[in-house]
């Protein structure tokens, strides 16, 4: 471990234009410096580096942070190693604070396993292109299969020889414990104390970690044995935790930032075949469907994930379940399906790289697209099976973390499945509904947390004035989702629009001023249940996504989100906060308009200024000040609070 007041050091040191300038080309740009992305495509420069601040941004992919962060990022580093790489960039000694014997103990012997599959992948290399056997069975293999040598080498493959002992009788002989070879997974001791090798007369394909250490082994059979499995695969041991590992994740990282798009295969003979032919951005799970820590791998890289599923459609309907998480995850999923009886592998190769990377690019689906597709086939017309498949799809929507995705493929599938898109926002918003309350049965507020709540509230009226917060957005959320709850025989559409019409305040976002307006003209036209439905099905498809993700509820509702941080410490009941809808409304469009007049009032001094400069008469320009400012002052008022009529 670095010491707190080291880590600081170092800190202090780094400068992010050296930092960032050790791997990208930076050309001074006023106070900042500009260059192409590192962790994305990019033609032109859209990656910023600011010296004052010490931190970086790509306004292409979002990428943002300090010195540190960029070296994690871009070397895949862990935190410590980041910094122990700017110590020694800026010559700062670091000590670490020294692990105890026993930690240092555990540490020794992680290692002396991982040297041990070091050992034993070189000798399998070894065997594969200087023993007769391994040349005869497993190099030609290989070729047979169309491996070139230059990926038989990049991939480390190898061969285990037929027989007992041939690897452990070397290891001993080289000076291995036995007690490693074991910890690694390479030999089996039977309980009458037998040793033998794990994997015999099998071509090897080692799995690496990230930094491309061997931690585990594949090994496919080699004679025809129907009693044999065709695969052997390393156990899990402290090196090696499959569900952490993708294999080829080591040699596909960069391609994958590259490309921002990580292709998902099935086994060790796809991802190779795939590399061989150009796609280098592809990755395998090893059999088992996609774990946790593996889709966090993936997301350290790219959100975009391509499934390519071998052409059996049991195997296929099967698979489905687990794709739900990788959309938890907030990753985007396509599909990619192969012709019956062909698996990357077979179909890469036959068709060549060229072919096969056009083919996937012609033939990615959207996997809620092609989940739907899939399923509403077997339901053919039975209504039952029809629900049921409705209900799965919208689960799987559900899962979605972001809100304007989710409301394009609410849309997309109501058009597929041919129900309205306010039924499919009910049935999400129900599936959240009993979330929520399932959460809520974990947390109760006790007698004395609920006193707590008007404390609470107090200090959120700060978060309410946070600059951060889209005070714009707020008031239409609350306009969409709740403009037709009635406080005190008045609509809230009507409280909110009556309070902003009548002081004369637009929209700055001209999206949300049009929802404005329209939504003036249908309080007087429209009862109010037909309002929600009016901009769902909005012709303008810009507004109807953006107000059909408002209309999906994740978030309890909107007046809660503000306190998710409160929220985090105590349970705020809902009834608590129905009371005090109307202070919150009053809140939200207090602050709306506090920030609206002194953007407004920005942008008339710019107009006098502009015409003072230009010689012109700003004169009739002064009442529109005037009202501002004395708008400024009503609203302001010694209170501090925004009269709601
Ligand atoms: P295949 O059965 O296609 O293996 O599985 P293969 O070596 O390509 O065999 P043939 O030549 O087509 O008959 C594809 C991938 O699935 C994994 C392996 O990673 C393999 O690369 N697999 C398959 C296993 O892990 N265990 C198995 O028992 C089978
Ligand atoms: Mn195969």
């Amino acid at each position: 471990m670095i010491p707190q007041p080291k880590v600081e050091e170092i800190i202090n040191a780094s400068r992010i234009e050296e930092v960032v300038g050790d791997y990208v080309n930076l050309k001074k740009r006023g106070a900042n410096l500009l260059g192409l992305c590192p962790f994305h495509n990019e033609k032109t420069p859209s990656f910023t580096v600011s010296p004052a601040k010490g931190i970086y941004k790509c306004f292409g992919c979002g990428k943002a942070g300090d010195s540190v962060r960029f070296i994690m990022e871009h070397d895949s580093l862990s935190y410590p190693d980041a910094l122990k790489y700017l110590a020694n960039k800026y010559n700062i000694e670091v000590e670490e604070i020294k692990l105890t014997d026993e930690a240092l103990q555990s540490q020794n012997e992680r290692e002396s396993v991982l040297i041990a599959l070091k050992f034993a992948s070189d000798y399998f290399t070894q065997q594969l292109w200087e023993d007769e056997e391994g040349q005869t069975i497993g190099l030609s293999y290989f070729e047979e299969r169309g491996f070139r040598h230059e990926i038989i080498r990049k991939f480390g493959l190898g061969y285990s020889k037929e027989g007992w002992n041939h690897f452990y009788d070397h290891a001993i002989a080289s000076g291995y414990k036995e007690e490693f070879l074991k910890r690694a997974g390479l030999i089996t001791v039977t309980e009458q104390g037998k040793i033998f090798d794990l994997f015999r007369g099998r071509v090897m394909f080692p799995v690496h970690d990230l930094s491309g250490r061997v931690v585990a082994f594949g090994g496919r059979i080699m004679k025809k044995d129907p009693k044999a499995p065709k695969y052997v695969n390393s156990p899990e041991t402290e090196v090696y935790h499959k569900s952490d590992i993708l294999y080829g994740y080591y040699f596909a990282k960069q391609e994958i930032r590259k490309h921002d798009r990580c292709y998902l295969v099935e086994g060790y003979t796809d991802v190779i075949t795939l590399h061989q032919g150009g796609i280098e951005n592809v990755v395998a799970s090893s059999g088992t469907s996609l774990t946790e820590g593996q889709i966090k791998l993936i997301k350290r890289f790219t959100e975009n994930v391509t499934i390519l599923y071998d052409g059996d459609q049991a195997g296929l309907k099967a698979s489905l379940r687990g794709v739900d998480m990788i959309l938890e995850q907030g990753l985007n999923v396509k599909v990619v399906t192969f012709p019956e009886g062909e698996d990357p592998d077979s179909y890469c190769k036959s068709q060549g790289g060229e072919a096969f990377a056009k083919y996937i690019r012609t033939n990615e689906k959207d996997f809620i697209i092609f989940k739907s597709n899939l399923l509403l086939a077997e339901a053919a017309n039975d209504p039952v099976k029809r629900a049921e498949v409705i209900r799965n799809i919208v689960e799987s929507i559900s899962k979605i973390p972001d809100s304007i995705k989710r409301s394009v493929f609410v849309k997309e599938c109501s058009k597929l499945l041919d129900i309205s898109e306010q039924v499919l926002i009910n049935e999400l918003n129900k599936i959240f509904r009993n979330r929520k309350k399932e959460d809520k049965e974990l947390i109760k507020p006790t007698h004395e947390e609920s006193l707590n709540y008007e404390e609470l509230l107090e200090q959120n009226k700060v978060e309410f004035a946070d600059e951060n917060i889209n005070q714009e957005a707020n008031v239409i959320e609350v306009l969409i989702k709740f403009g037709n709850v009635r406080i005190e025989e008045k609509t809230l559409a009507e409280i909110i629009i009556s309070a902003i019409l009548d002081d004369q305040i637009n929209f700055r976002n001209p999206v949300y001023n049009k929802v404005f307006v329209e939504f003036c003209h249908l309080i007087d036209n429209t009862p109010s249940e037909k309002w929600t439905e009016h901009f769902i099905n909005y012709k303008d498809e810009n507004i109807a996504q953006k107000m059909t993700a408002f209309l999906i509820d994740d978030d309890k509702y909107l007046l809660t989100k503000r306190y998710s941080q409160a929220e985090s410490r105590i349970h705020i009941s809902e009834m608590l906060l129905q009371r005090n809808m109307k202070e919150h409304v009053e809140a939200i469009i207090f602050h709306f308009k506090r920030k609206r007049i002194d953007e407004l009032l920005t942008e008339f001094k710019n107009e006098v200024k502009n015409a003072y400069e230009k010689g012109e008469d700003y004169t009739a320009l002064m009442p529109t000040g005037k009202y501002l400012l004395d708008l400024r002052k009503e609203i302001f008022g010694d209170r501090g609070t925004v009269i709601v009529k």
